[in-house]
């Protein structure tokens, strides 16, 4: 597999060395039979687990009936996840696209017509987070180490310090029309956005009129315990881009926009051939559906606070576990050094798990994990933690 993978893909993700054939609710299983524990949901996005009977079951019926059918058309299911979204976010329209780089890309295009009445077009983002890598998404992304080799990047974006507000401050100018940032920063090593500085931002954007774009690809979708990670702060975004999770693993992204801004795109301004299609559109609702109910999304915390509890545990016991933290079944242990082997034994022992910038394990299982689930994993991390130096 690995040469045959080696001799037909383009160098791009650095993999583990292991293929997966099946997976089954919280489990994955290898080309080997073996099974493993998922406490990554192929990055926050199978949060329903694998192969969920109500989903297959949905998706079943609508590829019996239509896949596809041209945006130049009407469709019910697409009109029916509208519906359902707008009930959950705020007074919206929405756009669908594929993927959470499309996601963004619609908002930043929505931002910069808003902002050519005024001639306004800056951008600005925050250091450390991650947007996409389409040009102008991976020029949202404020990290140097993605936009080498890529110049020039798309002119018209500019970046603060993530809960600074006084460095928004500094960057606010004629030219500003949106702020665009991910309520906890994923990529960015799990950081989540102080209350208050959201607060501010908020404020700010208002006074000057700039649109505030919160991108919840990653939080979106029951990963925090709320719905949106935006219901966490008592703050209102005018645009929410959504992805990942929004189908469980059905190819889907979502912008959506405050009424007030509905106006901004014109016919032929914006498109995609594949957005909104009608087996992702399907399996949308049916997972706001299952995810949206007080039990699950309160079951979601409550097993997330055990988790974080745990870590924090292992905190007092390594001194190499620099910080535990996150929101939900969101969660980050920062070590003193790069964990790529802590994620290769985990693996060794039945766990998936994930680590980003280099030193900062990154948990996201699937949100119905229970309490059992992540004693399994405690177990393993302990394993695999006192094999290192303390
Ligand atoms: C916060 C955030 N935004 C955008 C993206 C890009 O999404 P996609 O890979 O679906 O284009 C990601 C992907 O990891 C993400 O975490």
């Amino acid at each position: 597999m690995v040469s045959k993978f080696e001799q037909y893909f383009l160098k791009t993700y650095k993999k583990y060395n292991i293929t997966f054939v099946s997976g089954k609710g919280k489990y994955l299983y290898d080309v080997n039979g073996k099974k493993y524990l998922d406490f990554f949901s192929g990055l926050s996005v199978t949060n329903l687990g694998h192969c969920d009977k109500n989903l297959i079951k949905v998706l079943k019926k609508q590829i019996d009936t239509l896949w596809h059918c041209s945006n130049l058309y009407y469709s019910q299911p697409q009109v029916v996840l509208a519906k359902e979204i707008i009930k959950r976010t705020f007074p919206s329209k929405v756009f669908f696209s594929n993927s959470g780089a499309e996601a963004n890309e619609c908002a930043i295009k929505l931002a910069r017509k808003y902002g050519s009445k005024t001639g306004r077009y800056e951008i600005i983002t925050f250091e450390n987070s991650f947007h996409g890598r389409t040009l102008a998404t991976l020029t949202a992304t404020a990290q140097d180490k993605f936009h080498k080799g890529f110049g020039p990047l798309p002119k018209g974006f500019k970046y603060a310090k993530f809960n600074n507000i006084s460095s928004v401050k500094r960057l606010i100018n004629k030219n500003t029309v949106a702020v665009m940032l991910e309520p906890i920063q994923g990529e960015g090593g799990v950081i989540p956005a102080d209350k208050n500085f959201l607060c501010e931002l908020h404020k700010l954007c208002d006074k000057h009129d700039i649109l505030l774009i919160f991108d919840e690809i990653q939080t979106g979708f029951g990963r925090t315990g709320k719905l949106f990670a935006f219901q966490h702060y008592d703050v209102k975004p005018d645009v929410i881009t959504l992805a990942k999770s929004v189908a469980n693993g059905i190819p889907l992204g979502v912008t959506v926009v405050d009424k007030k801004y509905e106006d901004v795109f014109n016919y032929g301004d914006h498109g995609s051939t594949f957005g909104g299609n009608l087996l992702a559109c399907v399996v949308a609702a049916e997972v706001i559906k299952m995810i949206d109910n007080k039990t699950f999304l309160e079951k979601v915390q409550d097993v997330g606070q055990y988790f974080y509890q745990c870590l924090c545990k292992l905190k007092d016991e390594y001194d190499f576990i620099k910080d535990v933290r996150g929101i939900g079944l969101m969660l980050g242990v920062e070590l003193t050094f790069p964990a790529r082997n802590i994620v290769e034994e985990c693996l060794k022992h039945g766990l998936v798990i994930n680590v980003t910038q280099e030193k900062v394990l990154r948990f996201l299982p699937p949100l119905i994990i229970t309490k059992n689930d992540v004693d399994t994993a405690i177990k393993i991390l302990v394993k695999v933690f006192s094999k290192c130096k303390k």
